[in-house]
């Protein structure tokens, strides 16, 4: 397999196994170029492996066989009997076969999305898996209340919003406005993301991209490795606070009872962006 800049992400496993985390978020694409179970076993387990019993992973599109010939998503498959390398790989922590499901990490509720559905679905058709997963996420939601878990993290592959070179704004994906809209009813706290190959961390906004001081902090941290990708060109969207695309690296998130700190760590050892103590919403 082809991949230039495997140390970087052996790097990124080391790094992150150093931190002694509590659990570690995997943001989809965990292996390019294909999600195949025995790339996952070669690769990918070889550096993250150590890591396995504290991942909670999301798949991403390459975890399903993304084909440029099939760029066309509305003739892609039932997405959910694909992705059989990595759920081969992840098994049951991947919750099978459509691969969202939700669990507590203290006062905090994290709920892992699965976006591909999303993109592949149409969310409005009753009984389609794009439908079926927000009727679960308005249940899981329901019965996480704010009142009682103070932090909501959630987290999917695909980002709502992105900034990148051209070609990309393409990439920003509206499908995804009707889940951020529950998210924030709930008033969720945090979304991370991956997909873009850089980091960006974005102000507290609504789904439509105004600034809400009570509104959704997104993150975007796809720096595991394989390759980065430029950030955007001027102008700057209005709630686009800071990213950068010239290192690998990885997000750490620190979960209080009712707030937050994070830190960006470069494989260099360099904290490039933090926050602390963050309220929770
Ligand atoms: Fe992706």
């Amino acid at each position: 397999m082809n991949n230039p800049n495997r140390h970087q992400y052996d790097n990124v496993a080391d790094m992150l196994y150093d931190w002694n985390l509590n659990k570690f978020l995997m943001l989809g694409d965990g292996q390019h170029e294909n999600g195949l179970l025995e790339d996952y076993l070669t690769y990918y387990d070889s550096a993250f492996g150590k890591l396995l019993d504290i991942t909670a992973p999301v798949p991403g599109n390459h975890d399903y066989y993304w084909d440029w010939e099939q760029f066309q998503l509305h003739d892609h498959p039932f997405a959910g009997s694909n992705g059989s390398g990595y759920f081969g790989y992840f098994g049951e922590i991947a919750n099978p076969p459509l691969g969202y499901y939700s669990f507590d990490l203290g006062s905090w509720h994290l709920i892992a999305l699965n976006s591909d559905l999303f993109l592949n679905f149409d969310i409005t058709e009753v009984g389609s898996p794009a439908y079926e997963q927000t009727e679960w996420l308005k249940a899981d939601l329901a019965s996480h209340p704010e009142k009682k878990f103070p932090g909501t993290l959630v987290f999917f592959h695909h980002p709502l919003f992105t900034w990148e070179t051209p070609g990309a704004p393409g990439w920003t994906s509206p499908e995804l406005i009707p889940v951020w809209e529950m998210l924030y009813e709930a008033g969720a706290d945090i979304v991370l993301n991956g997909h873009s190959h850089n980091y960006q961390r974005w102000a507290p906004q609504d789904p439509y991209g105004n600034y809400d001081a009570g509104g959704i902090t997104q993150f975007i941290v796809g720096t595991g490795g394989y390759y980065l990708n430029e950030l955007g060109h001027p102008p700057v969207p209005g709630s686009f606070v800071w990213g950068q695309d010239s290192d690998f690296g990885a997000l750490k998130l620190m979960l209080s009872n009712d707030s937050y700190s994070f830190e960006f760590w470069s494989i260099s050892g360099d904290v490039l962006d933090s926050g602390y103590n963050i309220a929770c919403n």
